[in-house]
Formats: structure tokens, sequence, C-alpha cells
């Protein structure tokens, strides 16, 4: 698309109200205060100290969810503010590499508040997750980002009513939605439509259960087992109709079969706009291609880095592979916290181009979601 600004013609007229400002402007100059202005302001202070950007963080406590899923607790040094639904980054390093994962976090808001504690819930599902699981303990330091994503409620957007699909361990920002709702710091109705193979694979069962009542509803659906006191099957239209009627925002969150699967049966109902069906993103993964190395040159900050890149994977990966301190956050091609300026190379987006319009045109991409085609070269923002 093509932009067009109007040029304004500079004339005699303008050329005399500025020269009639001058004046004016010495007066100003002359009348302020000689006081040197104050080197920081109290705002700007309590923002820094609420959003620093990360922040070391302390592993206080493990508890294992389900076989497969644990929750981290982390003590942070200060308090954080999110909203329920949001995900922070946590990173540290594994081996030769900085690894760096979004996951939502599963804790209440007003616990990030009042205890400067924060906790995610994470499956073994992956190279980060599966460290996690078998080698994090209580004690070991790590860097959280602050919180971002835009999976949470919001008044002027969402209906008072909100249907949450999730799926394994997509339970985890409706159980902080969940926390939220009861402490009083959300204000919407949450009915929970929570699928998992068996019982067993349940996560946050007792405490769901202890919330339940009032605003939030909990219903288990069994896929893979028959029990009485659950639902059975998937989550199609028969039974979303069953549990939630009128005006209602669906928020889901789960592997992408369950969006495909969920989609088609909201469709059958009619409920089909962006605005009343949300989805959380997921990280990009490999792509399904002949193996191939690659040579990136990085440019970070005064330095070139040369690096070996997939064509499997990420640029993102590749340079965390390298060791490299890049940035990023959503991995999924969201938040254009990692986007950097391409210098040379060819490349395919994993998915829907989420770029803004002025990144196409001036030639940026995001690492997190670009695969190597040939050999690159990029430039990429330092972290900070
Ligand atoms: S990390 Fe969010 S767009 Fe790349």
């Amino acid at each position: 698309m093509a932009y067009k600004f109007k040029r304004q013609i500079f004339g005699f007229m303008d050329l005399l109200r500025f020269k009639k400002m001058v004046p004016k402007r010495e007066q100003k100059f002359a009348e302020a205060s000689a006081k040197p202005l104050p080197a920081t302001y109290r705002v700007n202070e309590t923002a820094k100290i609420l959003h620093p950007g990360s922040r070391e963080v302390v592993l206080e406590e493990i508890v294992l969810r389900t076989a497969d899923t644990k929750t981290y607790l982390f003590k942070a040094p200060s308090p954080s503010i999110f909203r329920a639904g949001q995900y922070a980054s946590l990173s540290c390093r594994v081996g030769d590499s900085i690894v760096n994962r979004p996951y939502a976090i599963s804790s209440s808001p007003l616990q990030a508040l009042n205890e400067n504690k924060i906790a995610v819930t994470v499956k073994k599902a992956g190279f980060f997750s599966d460290w996690l699981f078998d080698n994090a303990k209580v004690g070991d330091k790590f860097t959280l980002g602050d919180a971002s994503g835009d999976f949470f409620h919001d008044a002027i957007r969402d209906s008072k009513h909100v249907v949450g699909i999730a799926g394994g361990s997509g339970i985890t920002p409706f159980f902080s939605m969940a926390q939220a709702i009861a402490e009083g710091s959300e204000d919407f109705d949450l009915t929970l439509l929570y699928g998992a193979r068996t019982e067993q694979d349940l996560a946050f069962r007792k405490e769901l259960d202890a919330l339940s009542g009032g605003r939030i509803k909990v219903v288990y659906v069994l896929s893979d087992e028959q029990k009485d006191g659950f639902e059975h099957g998937f989550v199609t239209a028969d039974l979303i109709g069953k549990y939630a009627s009128g005006d209602f925002t669906v928020m889901m969150c789960g592997p992408q079969a369950m969006y495909d699967f969920v989609g088609k049966e909201l469709a059958k109902m009619g409920v089909t706009s962006p605005k009343r069906v949300r989805k959380e993103a997921n990280c990009v993964g490999v792509r399904d291609v002949k193996p191939q190395t690659f040579a990136l040159k990085v440019r970070l900050r005064d330095e070139v880095f040369d690096v070996k890149a997939d064509s499997r994977e990420t640029l993102l990966v590749a340079m965390e592979r390298a060791g490299l301190k890049v940035p990023s956050r959503c991995r999924a091609g969201g938040c254009g916290f990692c986007h950097s300026r391409l210098i040379s190379g060819t490349y395919s987006i994993a998915g829907a181009d989420k770029r803004r319009l002025a990144d196409v045109k001036f030639g940026y991409i995001h690492p997190c979601c670009t695969y190597p085609d040939s050999d690159m070269e990029i430039d990429v923002p330092p972290q900070d």
C-alpha cells in the first residue's frame, strides 16, 4: 500500500507567525526557574521497579502437578505487575547456549504484588522444558522477563462471560484468571471447559475445585477415560452450548489441533469473529524440510558473529544455540520484540506474517518465526 503525504507550503504568513513567537519564547525562558530539572521522577522510578524489563529470580519451590507437568515458583527482588493470562519469558544458560522460553504465568497477580512471588507451570515437551523438569532445583537463579501478551480479559473488548477452553497444560493462564476472579482483581464470569486425556492428566484439580462456585464454573472433559462426574470426548458445539449461552467470549489455550477442532465446532454455532474467539499463540517449532546448514552472519552491537543455521530451525534458535544473548518474548511472531534488520538472504516465515507494514517495507524480520532458505546476514538489536 502506498502512502501519500500532503505537502504544506511554507509561506510568508508562517514566517510572520514564527517571528512573533520568538520574543514570547525568550520571555518564557527568562521567567523560568534556574533550578535544574530533577534527574529522575517518582513515576519513572515506580515504573522501573514494576516493569524492569527483566530481573533475576530465585527458584523457591517446585510442585509436581501431573506426571509431566511441574509448577516453578520464583521469588523476585521486587513486586511484579501482570494481567491474569499473560506470559513471561524464563531464561538461563544451558551448556553453551542462552535459552529463553515464554511460559504462561500460573500464579495470581496479587501474589506477585504482595509477596514478590510468581509461578509458571510447564509441561515436559521440548528442549528447555525437558531441561527444567530434570535439572532445575530450589535455589537456582533464572532471568524472568516482564509479563507480556494480550491473552487476558479486556473489559472493553470482551464479554463479561468468558468461556475458557483449555487443552492439557493450556489450563495454566486460566488458573491464574480463576485466582484473580476469586481475589477480586478481575471482573468477569469464567466457564472453563478443561480437556485432558485422563483424570490423572488434570493439573490444579484440587485448586480448581476449591475455586469453583459463584463466578467460576469448571467442567472437566476426558477424552480417553470414562468416569462418573466428567464430560467425555472433545469440546464440541453441543458441549459448549450445554454450559454457555447468550453473549460470551471464547478464549482458547492449547495445541493447534484443538484450535482447529474447536474452531469448526464454534463455526457451527455461528461464533467465528476474531473478537469473540481468541487463541493464545503457540511458540514456533521446527519445520519439516530437508536438513541443510546455512551461514548466518549476525551483527549485534559492534560485533559480528558467524553462526550456523539449520534450515529446520528458526534464526532465533540458531543464535541461541551459538550462545548469543538476543531479544525474544513470545517466540510466535506476535510481540515484535525480536525484530531485526535483514541485510541479505532469503527466508520463509512460519504461519501468518504478523509483521507491521512498515517492517515489511523497510526489510525487518522476526527471527523467532523466520527460517533460513539461504546464507543470511541480519542486524539484531541488543538485549537490555
Ligand atoms: S519474540 Fe515476539 S515477535 Fe519474535
